[in-house]
């Protein structure tokens, strides 16, 4: 795999004496990029993944009367997470897709689906061992894969079919060497949410080769259109077989929160705490604290969560009209299919040919707009960008009048 990329945007790095399993991952563009831009005053960022949103009051709210009333809140929580979250949790699984959970025995609570993610594939991944993404694929599990000295190979998602997965084409990929397959659904970097058919046709090809699934659902609750999200957690004969990574960061725009879950057999759930205990001990008690504030008012009647939930999926969907109108308005840039789910479109440079990377950097510093280059999300990436559109309407209009100046002076 061509890991230029990185080093294109990061700075020159000394690794004497540092182990081979960390010289060789790299920080990921989505968080290099903002670095750069940094140095550049008055960039307008369609970069990073973060909603315009803040976390809402009723939670804030919660938190504040806790530190108030509680001296403790302070304190480790049980290692796997505050039992009361995690009943919650379960209520919560239970009534969104119908999914049944042990939640003593069958999930635990950590920092963030990341830490989940990267807790998972060091436990189940060896050295050597392949594990199967789809490309283009969010680029932190390629460093997780390759932190673990695993080795990710890639299928390329079918693009004219709106990113579809390519079943077939993981069929072909495997090899004895095989040991896991990873999905991100919506999926970061396309905005593509899969299909029911594909992600049962996955599901059924793990079972027969006994591979694991690893299946990251940050944006299970970010779709477009009315469409449902079908999650692989939904199918009780895989349950030995997936583990299940889900966030609160997006739901609820806590992302500096870092709380998210994991569920997955227990006897998984066992062996990934060992990780979750050498290198976090337990997620932020008083982040957990908040995430049950959030459940609780979710999994209620029309609580102050499921309307907050709404109003948040309302607005990006109107955000992805206007990046979409946008867009369109841009042919000679970009082609680009509607994304269907998250909050990121992927179009793929019809400019000139030019290099992802190239464009981002001129875009960055000619245009003083912050992109992300599409190679850090896979090969498939390369020829593409990515935009968020968590940022206000107002800042997608202003990034999209400085392109398209931009575009008019230099072409
Ligand atoms: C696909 C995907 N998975 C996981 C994460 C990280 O989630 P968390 O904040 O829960 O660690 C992100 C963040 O952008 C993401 O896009």
């Amino acid at each position: 795999m061509d890991r230029s990329v990185y080093s294109n945007v990061g700075k020159k790095e000394d690794t004497t004496g540092i182990a081979k399993r960390v010289a060789q991952i790299s920080v990921s563009a989505i968080k290099q990029m903002p670095v750069l831009a940094s140095k550049i005053e008055g960039c307008i960022s369609l970069g990073q993944g973060i909603p315009s949103f803040g976390t809402p009051s009723f939670i804030r709210e919660s938190i504040v009367a806790a530190l108030k009333h509680d001296e403790f809140i302070g304190k480790y929580s049980l290692q796997p997470g505050i039992p009361e979250l995690k009943l919650e949790i379960a209520k919560y699984l239970h009534r969104t897709n119908g999914i049944n959970v042990d939640p003593e025995r069958e999930l635990f609570v950590s920092c963030g689906a990341m830490e989940a993610l990267a807790g998972v594939i060091s436990t189940v991944v060896d050295r050597g061992d392949e594990v199967l993404i789809p490309s283009p694929n969010y680029s932190s599990h390629i460093e997780q894969i390759l932190f673990a000295e695993g080795n990710p190979v890639f299928v390329p998602l079918i693009e004219e079919e709106g990113w579809r997965l390519d079943v077939a084409g993981f069929r072909k990929a495997l090899t004895p060497k095989t040991k896991a397959i990873l999905l991100c659904n919506p999926v970061n970097p396309t905005g593509a949410v899969f299909r029911e058919e594909d992600l049962r046709a996955m599901a059924e090809m793990a079972l027969e080769r006994n591979l694991f699934i690893i299946s990251d659902e940050a944006y299970d609750f970010l779709l477009y259109d009315g469409l449902p999200h079908f999650s692989l957690a939904s199918i009780p004969e895989l349950k030995t077989l997936l583990i299940t990574c889900k966030s609160f960061s997006k739901m609820y725009c806590m992302t500096g929160w870092r709380v998210g879950y994991m569920l997955t057999a227990a006897r998984i759930v066992d062996q990934v705490l060992k990780v979750h205990d050498a290198f976090a001990i337990c997620a932020p008690t008083i982040s957990q604290y908040a995430a049950l504030a959030a459940l609780k008012a979710t999994n209620g009647k029309d609580g102050d969560g499921d309307r907050f939930i709404r109003q948040l999926v309302e607005a990006l969907s109107s955000r992805r009209d206007i990046i979409c109108d946008r867009l369109d308005g841009l042919p000679h840039l970009f082609s680009f299919q509607r994304p269907k789910g998250a909050y990121y479109v992927f179009p793929k440079i019809t400019h000139d040919n030019e290099n992802d990377m190239d464009l981002a950097l001129r875009l960055l510093h000619e245009a003083r707009v912050i992109t992300i280059p599409g190679s850090g999300f896979g090969p498939t990436g390369a020829g593409h960008i990515r935009l968020s559109f968590g940022a206000p309407e107002k800042d997608i209009h202003r990034a999209f009048d400085r392109i398209d100046e931009w575009a008019h002076l230099s072409t």
